[in-house]
């Protein structure tokens, strides 16, 4: 499969014959590296309802008609929009074209934040997705947490997508701990540097991988970079 950055914690995963999106924030990101109109996507994968997250995913799955992938509670909300949704919850997984999908803990919050409402969208989640046999653990916004090791333990994660901006989520000292939970192959560092309270020296996080883990990679990918996993 390839992994491509969109910008912040916009990932596009696809295998020959199939692409889901993590995460679709495109309008109004400054980082974005596509518009929300030039997506192409069998789903979308979204772990909460902040924002710099649920995005464009009502508007693109209304105009390519695919399923948003998500917690009950964030999956309703965008039911509600008009959005084909399939709702899941933590750690429980569920097999789709493109491949398996769990969901996992983070450690965050979720609620859509409107002018004069603030409507809870039920816990934030990460997502493990295994597409042709690689398997990509997608932190979503979490802090560190020591089940990671379980997860870790259950999975053999070929590439871990990691938030490091501080602030809202891990930093990227807690994050290289989290890499030596989960023992990924490869590391993709995420959320660092769409706001300036978030911002961090990606490819310096990425040294620090390579000297604590000899056997892990890390990769710092641009917005509109893609690698293949
Ligand atoms: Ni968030
Ligand atoms: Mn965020």
């Amino acid at each position: 499969p390839t992994l491509k950055a969109l910008g912040h914690a916009c990932f596009a995963l696809s295998s020959e014959t199939h692409t889901v999106i993590f995460d679709p924030w495109l309008s109004g990101n400054p980082e974005a590296a596509m518009g929300p109109d030039d997506v192409q996507a069998d789903a979308l994968l979204v772990s909460h309802g902040h924002s710099d997250h649920l995005g464009d995913a009502i508007a693109i799955a209304l105009r390519l008609d695919i399923p948003i992938i998500a917690p009950y509670e964030l999956a309703m909300y965008c039911a509600r929009q008009g959005a084909t949704v399939h709702a899941m919850h933590i750690g429980g997984g569920a097999t789709y074209d493109f491949g398996y999908v769990k969901l996992t803990t983070a450690l965050h919050g979720s609620a859509i934040i409107g002018d004069d409402l603030i409507e809870y969208t039920g816990p934030p989640c990460g997502f493990m997705v295994t597409m042709q046999e690689t398997t990509v653990y997608y932190a979503g916004d979490t802090g560190l947490f020591g089940d990671m090791e379980l997860l870790g333990d259950l999975n053999r994660i070929d590439v871990a997508i990691l938030p490091i901006g501080d602030n809202f989520t891990m930093g990227p000292d807690d994050a290289l701990y989290a890499v030596g939970l989960l023992e990924p192959e490869l590391v993709v560092p995420m959320h660092y540097s769409a706001f300036d309270v978030i911002s961090q020296d990606a490819h310096e996080f990425a040294r620090r991988v390579k000297q604590v883990k000899a056997d892990c990679t890390a990769r710092v990918l641009k917005p509109g970079e893609e690698t293949q996993i």
